[in-house]
């Protein structure tokens, strides 16, 4: 198997500005914003005055890296901005766990969803831990029926109101406010079946009812689960993942397994964000991909690829 390095097309409204000494700086529409980064060991590249010119920088309270934090802002900003990607507007907000309701890294997957969907009419999409809804608005403006569940209510409502803003109140996203493992128990036990899914769990999460998710832990159960899920002539499975200590083999190798019953092919990479300051990639996330025919992926850039079988 090859390991890819997908970087997102380039986005009008966002930017890696630079990154270095554990922490990115990045540009959202036209608010620039500094963010810890663990990944971001190197040196950085532009001056420190361009990074204490950010309009806001989020701080780590003591204790975890994903806890959460304080923003500090330099002049007042607005409670939540517009960006637009391809045919999507969504909003943007400072979150207390440093998120912003947005990730860019994601869109790297977008052309070859769209294909996927575009290949069968109205196909069904079950996007599980789906949070703002970016991936299921996309599903849904290419066609799609999506189901798109989250344990957040201030997830889901920030999602329909993405959908509202990029005008697609009349696509069908049914939004569920759900704990993904009850969801999935329950769709099989309905005999429900999807042509795609997209999953994007955290490394710890908890349903609406406390429901405890540990990603090394009930991953392989939850895929092998997900796999069931799959219609007769499935369109493709994408899982995602920010674990700074998993590798994508472990990602490709989870999902394989589950799939081992059908033909098709599995890849796996790292989702990179390229700086401008340095051309330099940062690691945003890990992702394992499997669809039928040939390989699933085209890389973005055309160029990285590395590894090889
Ligand atoms: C933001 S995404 C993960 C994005 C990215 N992979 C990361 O880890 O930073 C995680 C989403 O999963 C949801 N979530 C966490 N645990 C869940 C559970 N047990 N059932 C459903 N959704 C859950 C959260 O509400 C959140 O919206």
């Amino acid at each position: 198997m090859n390991l890819h390095l997908l970087a997102p097309p380039p986005w009008v409204d966002y930017a890696l500005l630079d990154s270095g000494a554990g922490a990115k700086l990045e540009r959202f529409g036209p608010y620039t914003l500094v963010r810890p980064e663990t990944q971001a060991i190197w040196p950085r590249r532009l001056p420190e005055r361009e990074w204490q010119r950010a309009d806001a920088a989020f701080e780590k309270s003591r204790g975890g890296d994903d806890g959460p934090g304080q923003w500090h802002t330099r002049r007042p900003l607005p409670d939540q901005w517009q960006l637009h990607q391809n045919n999507l507007r969504f909003w943007v907000r400072l979150t207390p766990f440093r998120h912003t309701g947005v990730f860019p890294e994601h869109s790297a997957h977008w052309a070859w969803l769209g294909r996927q969907i575009a290949a069968r009419r109205a196909p069904t999409v079950l996007v599980l831990f789906g949070y703002t809804g970016l991936s299921s608005l996309f599903a849904a403006a290419a066609g799609a029926r999506v189901t798109h569940v989250d344990a957040s209510r201030p997830a889901i409502l920030w999602a329909q109101s993405n959908q509202q803003l990029s005008g697609l109140a009349d696509r069908p996203v049914r939004w569920l406010i759900d704990d993904v493992g009850k969801f999935v128990a329950r769709e099989i036990r309905r005999g429900s079946r999807y042509d795609l899914l997209l999953l994007d769990p955290p490394v710890f999460g908890r349903g609406p009812k406390g429901e405890i998710w540990r990603l090394h832990e009930q991953l392989p159960v939850l895929v092998e689960q997900c796999v069931q899920l799959l219609s007769a002539e499935p369109l493709g499975v994408l899982l995602s993942a920010y674990a700074t200590n998993m590798s994508a083999l472990t990602l490709a190798n989870v999902l394989a397994a589950a799939l081992a019953e059908k033909a098709g092919t599995t890849s796996a990479g790292e989702l990179v964000l390229r700086e401008q300051s340095a051309g330099r990639m940062l690691p945003a996330a890990l992702y394992a991909c499997w669809s039928l025919g040939g390989h699933p992926h085209e890389l973005a850039d055309g160029k990285e690829t590395i590894g090889c079988s």
